[in-house]
Parts: C-alpha cells; structure tokens; sequence
C-alpha cells in the first residue's frame, strides 16, 4: 500500500489484512521497533538520507514467500529501488488522496511530521504531493480513492478490484 502521510495506508492495510487473513506489515512500525526510536526521532538524531536508507533495507528484506500485506511510508517511491521491488514482487495499491483531506489529518496531529516542519507546512505538503504524485500513479497496479471514505469501505473497494465477484 503506498500513498501520502495521512491517506490512511496503516488502517486501510489492517482492515485490509482481517478481509484477506493475511499479516499485516508497517514498515515505519517495523523501523521504529528496530532503531527504538519513533519516526520523528529518527529523523531529527540521524537525518532523512539514513532513515531512506533503512526503508529501502527494511522493504527489500522481505522475502515474497508469504503472501503478505505491507503499509509503507509516505515517501518509500522516491526511490526507483523501491518502486522497481515493489511493482515486482506484488500488487501495489495507491491510496490517493486529496491534499485538503491530506492537510485536515496531519495538521490535528500533536507530535507533528517531521517533513512538514517548515514556515508553510500546508504549502510543503501540496510541494511533496506534487512531486510524489507521478511516482505513486507510475508505481500502483491499482488506484482507490479514499476521500470521505473510512479504512473499512477502502479496503472493500481494494478487495472488489483485486477480487471482482
Ligand atoms: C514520510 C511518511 C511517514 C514516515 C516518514 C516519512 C514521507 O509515513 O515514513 O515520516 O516521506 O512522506 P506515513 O506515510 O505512514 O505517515
């Protein structure tokens, strides 16, 4: 599942995963509990390039024996490695979703996202959203909408595409 901050990949891929009865992986998660730091520790005491760095090694280490549902960061398409790995080893779904709905999410949140700490957070998002947009539309097998939507109807919506009755 790939998609902005705040398009709801971490709920969509758990409700997703109780459909499938297949396990559920989130990569930030899985970093996090590996470097006993949150994201926006990570970030702060070791930098961006280290934490790609660590998505790119957390996400390729998986091996495709298990069928197996991951909820990646925000930004793991910046990197051709990442989006080449995943396109191959499954079916990659985009949670597309809108920058005002994007913008009412991660704004209410206490802690903050580390890439929107910036003079203009709302205008660093649209930013990032514009750059990532082309690669999450070149990367996803398939596209859902999530605006309005909760994470349940979401992932009725994914199961329907990739399992037409
Ligand atoms: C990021 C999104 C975050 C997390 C990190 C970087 C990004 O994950 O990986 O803060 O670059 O958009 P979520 O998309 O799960 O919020």
């Amino acid at each position: 599942m790939i998609g902005m901050m705040g398009s709801g990949k971490t709920s969509t891929a758990r409700e997703l995963g109780v459909l499938l009865k297949m396990p559920v992986i989130d990569l930030d998660a899985e970093l996090e509990n590996y470097t006993a730091m949150s994201v926006t520790e990570i970030f702060k005491k070791k930098g961006e390039p280290w934490f790609r760095e660590r998505e790119t090694t957390a996400l390729v280490s998986h091996k495709a024996d298990r069928a197996t549902i991951f909820a990646t960061g925000g930004g793991v398409v910046l990197s051709r490695q990442n989006r080449e790995w995943m396109r191959a080893a499954g079916s990659v779904v985009f949670l597309e979703t809108s920058l005002e709905t994007i913008w009412k999410r991660v704004s209410k949140e206490a802690d903050g996202r580390p890439l929107l700490k910036d003079m203009n957070p709302k205008r660093k998002l649209m930013s990032i959203l514009t750059t990532r947009l082309p690669l999450y539309v070149e990367c996803a097998h398939i596209q859902v909408n999530t605006d309005g939507k909760s994470p349940k109807e979401v992932a009725h919506e994914i199961l329907k595409l990739i399992k037409p009755a």
